[in-house]
């Protein structure tokens, strides 16, 4: 089924997905390998242990539906059936990437981003790892590290999109307040097509990943730029209250306090709110 979208088609999504359409959607994508599961824990942990096991380069992940998923700090994330789009990558850092990991997240955010921005939809980047909409949460980054002793091995990338609206949790679970793309679109989209819009814009970025080019797209599409933020968290000290002013080289989030004073708050168990 397909309606039109001003300035897009937008195709709309049916509660189910399987392999063959899968492996159509993507077929001319040069990725890795592909496995699609009906229901699955984690497909971060389904990806984990198949990196540990030697999967290429850009190997995936699909999911109908996760009964453990996981969030950052330790969260939970819910997949039901039918109604989000969950997948994770298999990335091997080539030897000029290697020194700029840390902006995978990035990378991931940023590809969701301009996904969502061709079919009309303006999204920010709540540093580190989330994608608002109208400031409300619609995708989630949980980019997880394999290690060979003190060497990075590959990196999973774990992405969360609310969908449709049955996506979201209940209030009770939310630290934060969210929206799915049904209710920004006016209906689903096609999640097999999603997916390829996220991956076509995520390959097109990676070359870039070690730019400067790439940080100042990344620092552009930030949520709150400009604008007072609280940072809660930070090991061993109280929140930090600042205006968000852009990112360091390695990703880190650059904040001025109120005497005018240069911030850095690095990556962790750190969280962002806009301070009003
Ligand atoms: C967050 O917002 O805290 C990150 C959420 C990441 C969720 C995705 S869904 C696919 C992948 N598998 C998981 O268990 N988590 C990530």
């Amino acid at each position: 089924m397909s309606r039109q979208g001003p300035g897009a088609t937008l195709v709309v999504g049916t509660p189910t997905m399987n392999e063959r359409s899968l492996k159509t959607a993507l077929s001319d994508l040069p990725l890795g390998e592909l496995r699609y599961l009906d229901s699955v824990g984690s497909t971060n942990d389904e990806a984990l242990a198949w990196a540990t096991d030697g999967a290429p380069d850009l190997s995936l992940v699909v999911t109908n539906e996760q009964t453990a998923g996981r969030g950052r700090l330790g969260r939970r994330w819910f997949t039901p059936p039918g109604t989000a789009l969950a997948f994770s990558l298999i990335l091997r850092p080539a030897p000029e990437h290697r020194p700029f990991v840390q902006r995978t997240v990035g990378l991931a955010a940023l590809a969701i981003a301009e996904a969502l921005a061709a079919r009309s939809v303006a999204a920010r980047i709540k540093w580190p790892n989330d994608v608002l909409i109208l400031g409300r949460k619609v995708a989630g980054i949980l980019v997880e590290s394999v290690w060979t002793g003190e060497d990075l091995d590959c990196q999973v990338v774990g992405v969360g999109i609310n969908v449709r609206s049955a996506s979201l949790p209940h209030d009770a679970h939310l630290q934060f307040p969210a929206t799915s793309l049904e209710h920004a679109l006016g209906a689903p989209p096609d999640r097999d097509a999603l997916l390829r819009a996220t991956l076509e814009k995520l390959l097109a970025l990676r070359p870039s990943l070690h730019t400067d080019e790439f940080l100042r797209k990344w620092e552009h599409s930030l949520a709150y730029l400009g604008e007072r933020v609280i940072v809660s968290g930070t090991p061993g000290q109280p929140h930090i209250q600042g205006d968000l002013i852009g990112l360091d080289a390695d990703g880190s989030l650059r904040l001025r306090d109120e005497h005018g004073e240069p911030l850095k708050v690095q990556f962790g168990d750190v969280s962002l709110r806009p301070a009003a």
